[in-house]
């Protein structure tokens, strides 16, 4: 951690390239972070899964890589379960299977493939069976992949929910071997999601979020089988962030629905090359447009900062004074709250970067579409995250985020105006 372009408080591997969190899982007191890592070299190649282990989300230890490319091609991505009910058979005694769902992908196609851990995922053995779906022909395709798979309790079976071509597709199983195809969603690429959030904290009032790796979403309902669209596309952060994945098996006490996505940061002159951002709650909230999905940093997070200064009520040029103190700042979090008056936009720079940008009147927020739950509302206020090679922004309480790489121009000292 003393390389000069290592991240401080986001996930880096030691050495080698890394994109999708993969199997994002929380297991007997461990969150356990797989992604998809080249061991050997700063590029993209040569798939394995990583591995790495934290307590809090925040702080990680890289272990060995978990699973390694074998005759049916390199280890894409993909999720992971615990089998507490013995359903695959890979149990043994009283300690369940940790089953990873993952892409094996050659030249010619890419089939899905099932591996099991009896030792907390620090090694995994690899179903002699695979592939377990081997969908190409059927799609006529060969992008079918990035199996994500989870428990759906009221039917007592497994969901596999797997992009294949042009969009999301629903497999079904007892066992996690058997898959049956059971519908398609069209307008998904790669990575996808579903889950049951309730809305406003309300159980009794659930629905389902598909997403892609894009960060575009729709809301629904689900049956097991079939997810029905019923509002969107949305989208819910933009910028750094792709191939967001969830974490299963969160104990009900907890009950947070925690995500991960891969930063498309670069590492220049580093041994490493990409990094994860912030672990952040989704939860879905009522607004003025109806119900939308809210990304914030998860609590852990707070144990970083350390509050330094506040000030209120600041005009540009005061807050420009101030802001000369971080112009060298190596992390920093940056609370604050724009307020415009007698001008239609505003912003906030920081190294010469701009951070925020936003245009009341055409209403846009760095270059898109935003509109604030009270649109005749002056104000704006935002969370930054800085870290030695990214920025994270969440825009009023999480409606809307969006990350960049932290690209300083010592040339332009200009800060808010
Ligand atoms: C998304 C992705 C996945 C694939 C993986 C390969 O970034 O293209 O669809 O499984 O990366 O590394």
């Amino acid at each position: 951690y003393k390389e000069k372009n290592r991240p401080q408080f986001h996930f880096t591997t030691r050495r080698g390239w890394i994109n999708d969190p993969n199997g994002l899982i929380y297991y007997e007191g461990e969150y356990h972070l797989f992604y998809q890592h080249n061991p050997f070299e700063r590029d993209w190649e040569n798939m394995h899964w990583g591995h790495a282990v934290s307590k809090d989300l925040i702080h990680w230890t890289e272990l060995p890589d978990a699973l390694y490319p074998d005759h049916l091609g390199t280890m894409f991505s993909g999720s992971a379960v615990i089998d507490y009910d013995n359903t695959a058979g890979f149990n043994k005694g009283k300690t369940p299977a940790m089953v990873a769902a993952f892409t094996a992908a050659s030249s010619d196609r890419q089939v899905q493939g099932i591996a099991y851990s009896l030792d907390k995922g620090r090694t995994f053995t690899k179903y002699d069976k695979n592939p377990v779906i081997n969908s190409k022909e059927k799609w006529n395709s060969q992008d079918t992949r990035d199996p994500k798979v989870f428990w759906y309790a009221p039917s007592k079976h497994w969901v596999l929910v797997l992009n294949e071509r042009d969009g999301h597709s629903i497999y079904t199983s007892s066992n996690l071997k058997d898959w049956k195809y059971e519908s398609h969603v069209t307008g998904f690429w790669e990575c996808p999601e579903l889950f049951e959030l309730p809305v406003d904290g309300d159980k009794n009032h659930t629905k389902w979020v598909m997403y892609g790796a894009t960060g575009t979403y729709m809301l629904g309902s689900f049956d097991g089988k079939v997810f029905t669209p019923e509002a969107g596309k949305y989208c819910y952060t933009t910028g750094s962030i792709y191939a967001a994945q969830t974490f299963t098996n969160i104990p009900a006490s907890d009950g947070r629905r925690i995500q991960i996505g891969w930063g498309r940061i670069s590492h220049p002159g580093m041994p490493f090359n990409g990094m994860m951002m912030l672990p952040t709650e989704l939860t879905l909230r009522t607004t003025k447009d109806g119900i939308r999905l809210v990304n914030v940093p998860v609590k852990e997070v707070e144990s970083l900062c350390k509050p330094l200064r506040s000030w209120k009520s600041l005009s540009s040029d005061e807050a420009n004074r101030h802001l000369k103190e971080f112009y060298d700042a190596d992390c920093l979090r940056i609370k604050t709250t724009i307020k415009l008056s007698h001008a239609t936009d505003a912003g906030f720079n920081l190294f010469g970067q701009r951070m925020i940008g936003y245009d009341m009147n055409s209403n846009t927020l760095n270059g898109r579409f935003y509109s604030p739950q009270d649109p005749t509302s002056m104000e704006l206020s935002a969370d930054i995250y800085i870290d030695r090679t990214s920025i994270e922004v969440f825009i009023d309480g999480g409606l809307y985020s969006y990350s960049m790489e932290r690209r300083p121009d010592t040339n332009n000292r200009e800060g808010l105006h």
